[in-house]
């Protein structure tokens, strides 16, 4: 069972007012013990594939590398960063795979000239990398005609969701990768973000009735991401044993169907990176409205933007400037400095506010979001015309900037005022 504290001084053993001093705030902060440590969770599988939408700093992914994981790629620019964090193209499996619904241009070029292993989301893919690289190997990633997730934004796989091949159009779509001499060598399934184990479970047997029809070409299947992280007070850890031991059945009974080894991959992105992240902010004003008490921060959802898209929960906690860690608690909102009223951290599903236990704090002190490691950074904004926040790793004991805040340069560049003639 998880437990969060509500006051805190540091993090993996730094000094959260050091690290706000030395990167200024809002500033997200990642531990990479962590990200090792859930790296090591998944030791089981063949192989672990990062999706690296979660949280794509060229830092991370060099971690992520250097400890033996792959990575997933859904845009063109996200297999430049794979292959500026040093990954190879080659190699069996195939170190990046480019996973998504369609090929921009520049992506399609990319895969083509690169030879970067492609798994097709829809037949459209199918037959525009076909026409460009006949006898190249691919996957292909089913909708199995079911999905879940922590929301319904989050659910990737039934007849409402844009992502995959439709189950019933399998044979079509075989058709059409013979017709262009692809191989279709992998299969994937993802049917959603933060799905409970049972829902997951459910892909095993969708994907052992798929492979089957592909047959004997499949040499590694793939059990998506989606799996979940405890965000609050109490949550269990996933059951990864029961979840490995579920897809492993399911490989062995292909492997002794076709008669050569499976392998079995699995590609999450939340699961090493969420823990690990934490976004620390000041508290700028302590307004009281009626019986409401606002902490209103100078991170917002151009920072992290979970509560107001999914409303999400994360854990939060303050830093006491005197170390007293047993200030009396009260409910709180706590808010960013947005001109936008849903920027609050503290909603509901359907933009409901509400409150949080939280110490006694004041301006100036320091509140940490935590369990933000995932899609915080990521889908940050630059709304309000404010910069994307600075990126710390810390590494044994040292914190590392792997990402500079943003400059007033930075925001304006590439914006132009025309020569207009009046
Ligand atoms: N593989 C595929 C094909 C995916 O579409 C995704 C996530 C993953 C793997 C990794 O899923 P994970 O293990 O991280 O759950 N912004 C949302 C999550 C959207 C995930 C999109 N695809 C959030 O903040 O919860």
């Amino acid at each position: 069972m998880s437990t969060f504290p509500t006051s805190r001084t540091e993090i993996a053993g730094v000094s959260v007012a050091e690290l706000a001093r030395r990167f200024d705030t809002p500033v997200f902060v990642y531990d990479a013990a962590v990200i090792a440590r859930r790296l090591t969770d998944l030791v089981a599988f063949d192989h672990v594939r990062y999706a690296q939408k979660a949280c794509s700093n060229l830092a991370i992914l060099d971690l992520l590398r250097r400890q033996g994981a792959l990575v997933d790629a859904v845009s063109a620019f996200e297999m430049r960063r794979a292959l500026a964090a040093g990954y190879q193209i080659d190699g069996c499996p195939p170190p990046i795979v480019y996973t998504a619904d369609i090929f921009d241009a520049e992506s399609l070029d990319l895969c083509v000239d690169r030879s970067i292993h492609v798994n097709c989301g829809s037949t459209d893919m199918i037959e525009q990398f076909g026409g460009r690289a006949a006898g190249r190997e691919i996957t292909l990633r089913i909708n199995p005609g079911f999905g879940h997730g922590h929301n319904r934004k989050t659910n990737t796989g039934g007849k409402q969701s844009k992502h995959g091949i439709w189950h019933e159009q399998l044979a079509d779509c075989l058709e059409l990768a013979a017709r262009h001499r692809l191989i279709v060598s992998g299969l994937h399934m993802h049917i959603g973000s933060g799905a409970d184990l049972e829902h997951l479970r459910e892909v095993c047997s969708a994907m052992e009735r798929v492979a089957m029809e592909v047959g004997d070409s499949v040499h590694s299947i793939s059990t998506g991401g989606g799996l979940p992280v405890p965000y609050r007070e109490g949550d269990d850890r996933v059951d990864l044993n029961a979840y490995y031991m579920l897809w492993d059945d399911t490989r062995k009974r292909l492997e002794s169907q076709f008669g050569h080894p499976v392998r079995l991959e699995t590609e999450p992105g939340r699961y090493l990176v969420a823990e690990s992240g934490f976004l620390i902010a000041e508290i700028r004003a302590v307004k009281r409205q009626a019986d409401n008490v606002f902490y209103l921060l100078d991170a917002g959802f151009n920072n992290l933007a979970r509560p107001i898209i999914y409303g999400a929960y994360h854990p939060m906690s303050i830093v006491p400037s005197d170390g007293d860690m047993n200030r009396p608690e009260q409910d709180v909102i706590v808010g960013g400095p947005l001109c936008e009223s849903g920027d609050i951290f503290t909603q509901e599903e359907g933009g409901y506010v509400v409150t949080r236990r939280l110490p006694e704090a004041a301006v100036g002190e320091f509140l940490v979001v935590e369990c933000a490691g995932a899609y915080g950074f990521v889908m940050g904004s630059n709304y309000n015309s404010r910069p994307l926040a600075a990126e710390v790793l810390i590494h044994d004991g040292r914190a590392h900037l792997i990402r500079a805040r943003e400059t007033f340069e930075d925001l304006i560049r590439g914006e132009v005022i025309p020569e207009c003639s009046t």
